[in-house]
């Protein structure tokens, strides 16, 4: 599979009152054409700050961005709001995390899916109307010829997560990028997003993005897991090796508090202790050594991002290969859907 994003030494700091916060500091991955990545990590840890750099949206005077966003050969950070214009929605389109920040109350849905195709493409109302009502339909919102002529606030959580995805699709991109699609909603609604953008991927194609903190989001839908800590990639790795092999101890963390349906009910989750340093300034070693048990000299030393037994498994740890593997297979579980009763893979 060839790439159709590739980033490359990705770095966004933004100039505060305090000194500078590096919030996203040196990631660098490749997506594939259909491929679903998802990047996961604590709050904090640079997630939506990386999704926004992606599509230009990162545009805080106090922003300084350096590092590359080539799309098919095309190099996206640095682009004018015009040239940004094409790539944003056209190529790479977005989903945030609230929708109601990105509906307008006071237009009905289906005009602002409406407004929003004719913006980009030469078409007639009825055409742009038509559209709409079908890309409503795609994503699964019952009678959407009646539902395009309400309000936002007349849409539940989910009905207004689908309204937003549908207009993410309005302009047919590649790429999707999904900020935490689920979290502001329940557990069986969650499901019902992910299978859609799961299906969404399949019948067209769709590269997605899905950001989240919760692996078990991942285990949904994702082919490929990067694990994020303190602004850098510490993980990269199939979703099978998250799960079966995972490598880095803040990932041994994440699984180890992850609900799984091979354990009883009862089984206690564990919390990985402490917090994510601050971006201001971080431990200069590994950050994530002052909240990792398993701490030795080296950690004093930052260990860089890389493959250690061969192969395209990423991760940023000094610790032995072997006592990777041993304790990996340990904490490591199968996959397992959120939703119970249902079990992936
Ligand atoms: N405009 C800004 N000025 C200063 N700091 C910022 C700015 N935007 C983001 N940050 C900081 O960058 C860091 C990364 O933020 P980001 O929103 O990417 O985290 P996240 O991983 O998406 O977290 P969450 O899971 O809470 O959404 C945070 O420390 C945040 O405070
Ligand atoms: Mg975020």
């Amino acid at each position: 599979m060839s790439a159709i994003l590739t980033v490359d030494d990705l770095r966004v700091s933004f100039a505060t009152e305090d000194g500078v916060v590096n919030a996203v500091d040196g990631v660098s991955f490749d997506l594939a054409a259909g491929e679903v990545l998802a990047i996961v990590g604590e709050s904090g840890c640079g997630k939506s700050v990386t999704a926004q750099t992606l599509t230009g949206l990162t545009r805080a005077p106090n922003a300084r961005i350096t590092g590359s966003v080539n799309y098919r050969g095309r190099e996206i950070n640095g682009l004018n709001d015009n040239q940004l214009r094409d790539v944003r929605g056209e190529q790479i389109a977005m989903v945030f995390q609230d929708p109601m920040s990105a509906l307008n109350p006071v237009y009905r849905v289906g005009d602002q899916i409406v407004e929003m195709i004719r913006a980009h493409r030469d078409v007639s109302k009825k055409e742009a109307h038509a559209k709409t009502v079908e890309l409503l339909r795609s994503v699964g919102i019952p009678n959407p010829e009646r539902r395009a002529r309400l309000y936002p606030h007349e849409f539940s959580g989910g009905m207004r997560q689908r309204v937003m995805i549908a207009m993410a699709l309005a302009l047919e991109p590649d790429v999707l990028i999904a900020d935490e699609p689920t979290t502001a909603l329940d557990v069986t609604i969650q499901a019902q997003i992910l299978q859609l953008i799961d299906r969404l991927n399949r019948e067209r194609d769709l590269a997605v993005i899905i950001i989240t903190h919760d692996l078990g989001v991942v285990a949904e839908v994702a082919d490929r897991v990067l694990v994020m800590y303190a602004g850098q990639v510490v993980e990269d790795a199939t979703l099978d090796e998250i799960f079966y092999a995972p490598k880095h101890p803040y990932t041994w963390g994440l699984l180890g508090s992850l609900a799984r349906l091979d354990q009883p009910r009862t089984a206690r989750l564990t919390q990985i202790p402490g917090a994510p340093p601050s971006l201001l300034a971080p431990p200069p070693g590994c950050r994530f050594a002052p909240r990792c048990s398993h701490v030795f000299d080296r950690c004093a030393e930052p260990p860089p991002l890389e493959a250690r037994t061969g192969g395209s498994h990423l991760d940023r740890c000094w610790l032995d290969a072997e006592v990777k593997a041993h304790h990996g297979v340990r904490v490591g579980a199968p996959p397992t859907r959120r939703v119970e009763g249902v079990q992936h893979g």
